[in-house]
């Protein structure tokens, strides 16, 4: 009798194993190479086995919206806090306090207070714009330093900014304009800039990677990408718009209905550590991270020098404004001719 009991208790014991190591599917909204790390980190902390998606904020959050009655994703980590916000409010987040919350700055726990605990910041940015400078010397274009530079007639066709439906990055553009000048000002801003885009990218960092590739001339992006572009070798300068700027407090949730629960509260507690977030270090992710002991690196925007506006993310972040900008945008600016 003996060895059989044994075998079973062997097979019980290497069953238990696998399942305490558990699985986690994680939805991603920050840049790919940071998405890897990320995952891969985990998975090495904890030997929990990650399956990753990325896409950018607007997307993902079309995604949760649309597995809502079925979610696929048990996190969502990065990406712009306005979609994160909205999906606080339509409740397809869940409410989480993590131990962690001690050691963060407090913009990212304002950021969490503001949506019932349903999410919590874990980067910050400033927004704005890059230009390759060999082409605009090429193109004999005078350097843009301010966002209405960007509308100039010689600038047609130079300029690539993402769709602010998918992209964060443009949804923060579009929420900047008209904090910076009213909401008629803004969308006139946003008619003239989009009689000099050559196109509008899915992702919110495409263009200044296209940028850096020499495909256009200007890319709208935070500050950060525009940086890691240029540290990577490519002829990018980084401008902070004279007018001011807005800025992202990139965020994370937990997915309502997440089959694997636990497993995104383990990443949650794990993505607020300093150790997690030193691993942006690793991949030139030069955002500004939310835990008071993580490095910033000496190469990331200094938020303190740029003239940043106090951005409104509860009003921004709301599920009524932010449709109702997107249908705006999509009907009076996407239309329009070129
Ligand atoms: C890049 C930035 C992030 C930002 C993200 C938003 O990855 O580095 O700081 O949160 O874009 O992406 P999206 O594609 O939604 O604009």
């Amino acid at each position: 009798m003996r060895p059989i009991v044994v075998g079973v208790s062997l097979f019980t014991l290497s069953a238990g194993m696998a399942e305490a190591a558990g699985k986690l599917s994680l939805y991603c909204a920050a840049q790919e190479e940071w998405c890897q790390v990320m995952a891969r980190g985990f998975e090495d902390a904890t030997g929990i086995d990650v399956d990753m998606t990325r896409k950018s904020s607007g997307e993902t959050f079309a995604q949760i919206k649309a597995e809502a009655s079925n979610p696929k994703g048990d996190i969502w980590w990065g990406g712009t806090g306005d979609p994160h916000l909205q999906a606080a409010e339509e409740g397809l987040t869940e409410p989480y306090v993590s131990p962690m919350r001690a050691e963060l700055h407090p913009w990212a726990i304002s950021q969490a207070e503001s949506a019932g605990d349903r999410t919590i910041g874990i980067y910050s940015g400033a927004l704005g714009f890059g230009y390759n400078k060999d082409l605009l010397a090429a193109n004999g274009l005078p350097e843009p330093k301010c966002w209405e530079d960007l509308t100039k007639p010689e600038f047609k066709g130079q300029i690539q900014i993402a769709n602010p439906n998918s992209s964060g990055t443009a949804y923060t553009t579009l929420a900047t304009m008209i904090q910076l000048f009213g909401e008629d000002g803004g969308f006139d801003y946003m008619k003239r800039l989009h009689a000099n885009v050559n196109q509008y990218t899915k992702s919110g960092s495409a263009p200044i990677k296209a940028a850096g590739q020499g495909e256009t001339t200007v890319g709208i992006v935070f500050m950060h990408d525009a940086v890691a572009q240029a540290v990577a070798g490519f002829p990018i300068v980084t401008v902070a718009p004279c007018e001011g700027t807005g800025y992202e407090i990139g965020s994370m949730s937990i997915i309502a209905g997440a089959r694997n629960l636990e497993e995104a509260k383990q990443f949650y507690d794990w993505a607020l550590t300093a150790e997690a977030q030193n691993l942006a270090l690793e991949v030139n992710a030069f955002q500004v991270p939310s835990n008071k002991a993580a490095q910033t690196s000496d190469k990331a925007p200094d938020l303190a020098t740029i003239k940043l506006i106090d951005y409104d993310f509860k009003k921004y972040g709301s599920s009524d404004e932010r449709k109702r900008l997107l249908a705006k945008w999509d009907s009076d600016v996407s239309t329009l001719p070129q």
